[in-house]
């Protein structure tokens, strides 16, 4: 069976979310300053970082701010408070007069949460393009996390990626911070064994220290070993360390232009496993070459254009 996602162009596929930093959309200062960053995504946050009491103020900000500002490559999300919250109505109203390339659920739970507000921006008859993200942060959404994921399966529910969050998860489970997260590392790779079963990207948690940038590049490299496309950032002195972790590395840029080269020779024609230098390779990994060479691709051109 396939579904519509299957038939998503692959421009999608290279879509950079390797650095997807959040910035609390009552803080001027810092709005001001991300258009200059070399994030590949902000999130845009009116949830837990806006004090009840400011959640106007800080709608107002953002449509203020977006109205105004060009942010180029970098996609824009806005993260919403929950929708059984007073704020949420209001909330979406601004994410619909706005128009980003992503709204953010918090805390979600069920695949209702994420069809509810799919509908709601059928109804309101706004572009195609409107995509969900969903905050997967909480005991039952990694339980969930296949059957949430699974909405994926059409585009007519417009979930587009996962971000895990483990400040939510770990204040609800009791597990502390520690180092290496390894009693965390079962349920990370269960949010991204569900995200990659149905097509989805996968954002992987903040690191709340931002001074200590040692611990982040090993954080960043751990994500990127269990599958992560990206990791969301709360600090612009984050965004290279996961744009290296997270980007094409100098040994895969190297492998994959071998694997390339190797599928090439006029020996190799019509062959579907080949022996590189000692080790096999596949026609999948040349498939997978070819993605890698192209997010490259897609990286240096970004450069170009931002110079
Ligand atoms: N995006 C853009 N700019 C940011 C930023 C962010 N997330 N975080 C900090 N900056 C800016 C600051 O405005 C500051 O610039 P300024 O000196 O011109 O004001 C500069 O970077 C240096 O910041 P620094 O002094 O090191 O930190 P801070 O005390 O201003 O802010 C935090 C620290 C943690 C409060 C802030 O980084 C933050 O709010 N992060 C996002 C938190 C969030 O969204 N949480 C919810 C999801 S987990
Ligand atoms: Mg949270």
């Amino acid at each position: 069976m396939t579904s519509d996602r299957d038939n998503l162009p692959l421009t999608h596929a290279l879509k950079l979310r390797r650095s997807v930093l959040t910035v609390p959309a009552i803080n001027r200062r810092a709005l001001d300053k991300v258009a200059a960053l070399d994030c590949d995504a902000v999130i845009f946050d009116l949830e837990d970082s806006v004090a009840p009491e400011k959640k106007a103020e800080a709608r107002a900000n953002l449509l203020d701010f977006l109205e105004k500002t060009d942010l180029g490559h970098r996609e824009r999300i806005i993260r919403v408070n929950a929708s059984g919250s007073a704020f949420f109505r209001d909330d979406m109203d601004a994410v619909l007069a706005c128009m980003p390339e992503a709204v953010l659920l918090p805390k979600v739970e069920e695949p209702e949460a994420v069809q509810s507000v799919a509908e709601l921006i059928d109804k309101s008859g706004a572009a195609e393009g409107l995509r969900v993200w969903a905050m997967i942060e909480t005991p039952r959404g990694i339980l969930n996390a296949a059957a949430i994921a699974s909405c994926g399966r059409t585009a007519a529910a417009r979930l587009d990626a996962f971000v895990v969050g483990l400040n939510d998860l770990r204040k609800a489970t009791g597990v502390p911070a520690a180092p290496g997260r390894s009693a965390l590392v079962p349920w990370l790779m269960q949010v991204v064994l569900a995200a990659r079963a149905y097509g989805l990207d996968v954002i992987d948690s903040v690191s709340n220290d931002f001074k200590d940038l040692e611990a982040f590049a090993a954080e960043c490299n751990q994500g990127r070993a269990m599958g992560f496309d990206g990791k969301m950032l709360i600090h612009p002195a984050q965004v290279d360390g996961a744009n290296t972790a997270f980007g094409p590395s100098t040994g895969d840029i190297a492998h994959a232009r071998l694997v390339v080269a190797a599928f090439a020779r006029p020996d190799s024609a019509g062959l579907n496993v080949i022996n590189a230098d000692g080790r096999m390779i596949e026609r999948l990994h040349l498939e997978e070459a070819e993605h890698l060479l192209a997010k490259l691709q897609n990286i240096q051109d970004r450069k170009v254009h931002a110079t």
